[in-house]
């Protein structure tokens, strides 16, 4: 199958009422995953899965914050673009907001508090495969209670999927990645409000899969997902990052390498960034990157 372009969402609205007061007055996604902002590891993910325009969604308050940080994405040879998402209607609203961004280009829909970490292949099969599916990804976890939990039929069929389930059927928990075809915020707003109010990400799958458009993808072992919500999460988070990279030397979340990797810019354009940061320890790094990559 061609290889079609697609778009990336990456959401970053909410209160962050589960890690009050840390999110008193610091958005939750630019709270630091030990040495970089949390919006750091999706937004590489969706470089990784090789997408170079992507709308970042937060709410009114904030958005000046991920402008500041972010900018135009053009040191990562990326195009960011903004927009508001007033209240927190819920995660399927990001479709419909980003819908003009989307046009008729099937997208990759990024949770800001997710954190994927390992062997990126499976986002390459899961974009390459057929643009009219919706896509999801399946992680097991110990107690995914808190998630939403796919069942799985023996031929490795999706039977249904619960959000929150109080008695899972499956250790299947769906990570905050997604990619939906064109015309996904259509059947969004198709969606009535749960019961909390909110355009449900899962009503969304659900309605895929009852049109036998959903496809998902279990990520392996070898691969390993954060969710943020909760400071135990955070802190997990963080002691997980810092371990893989002081043994390998090698930092994850890395935008400026990741673009090189990817070919979004060139050893030059690597360079002038590098130039463009104070001293630090992560300025240190990318220029011992760039020199072993001279
Ligand atoms: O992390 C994966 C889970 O994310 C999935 O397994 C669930 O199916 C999905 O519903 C979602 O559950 P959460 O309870 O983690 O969703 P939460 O309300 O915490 O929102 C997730 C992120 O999306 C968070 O960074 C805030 C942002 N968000 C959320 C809503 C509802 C927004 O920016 N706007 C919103 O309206």
């Amino acid at each position: 199958m061609a290889k079609v372009e697609h778009r990336g969402i990456l959401l970053a609205g909410g209160k962050g009422t589960r890690l009050y007061p840390l999110t008193a007055s610091v958005s939750k996604h630019l709270m630091a995953v030990f040495d970089k902002p949390m919006i750091y590891y999706p937004l590489t993910t969706l470089m990784m899965a090789g997408i170079r325009e992507i709308l970042l969604i937060s709410t009114p308050e904030d958005l000046p914050r991920y402008r500041a940080l972010l900018g135009d994405g053009s040191p990562w040879g990326v195009r960011l673009e903004y927009a508001e998402q007033a209240a927190p209607r819920g995660i399927a609203e990001a479709l419909v907001i980003g819908e003009e961004f989307t046009g008729d280009l099937p997208a990759m829909l990024a949770l800001g508090d997710n954190l994927i970490y390992g062997r990126y292949d499976f986002l390459r099969k899961a974009i390459d495969g057929d643009p009219e599916d919706a896509v999801i990804f399946a992680y097991r976890v110990d107690d995914p209670s808190s998630y939403g939990v796919i069942d799985f039929g023996t031929g490795g069929e999706v039977l249904g999927i619960e959000e929150k389930p109080a008695n899972p059927r499956s250790h299947w928990a769906v990570p905050g990645l997604y990619i939906y075809p064109a015309g996904a915020a259509a059947e969004a707003r198709r969606l009535a409000p749960s019961g909390r109010g909110e355009m449900e990400i899962t009503d969304l799958n659900r309605r895929y899969l009852e049109q036998g458009r959903l496809r998902a993808h279990k990520m392996g072992r070898g691969t390993a997902w954060f969710d943020t919500g909760t400071p135990q999460d955070l802190l997990e988070a963080a002691n997980f990052i810092e371990a893989i990279q002081r043994r390998q030397g090698l930092i994850i979340g890395c935008p400026e390498e990741v673009a090189y990797h990817q070919g979004f810019i060139d050893h030059d354009q690597l360079t002038a960034r590098i130039e463009e940061l104070p001293e630090c320890a992560y300025r240190e790094y990318l220029a011992r990157v760039a020199e072993d990559l001279a």
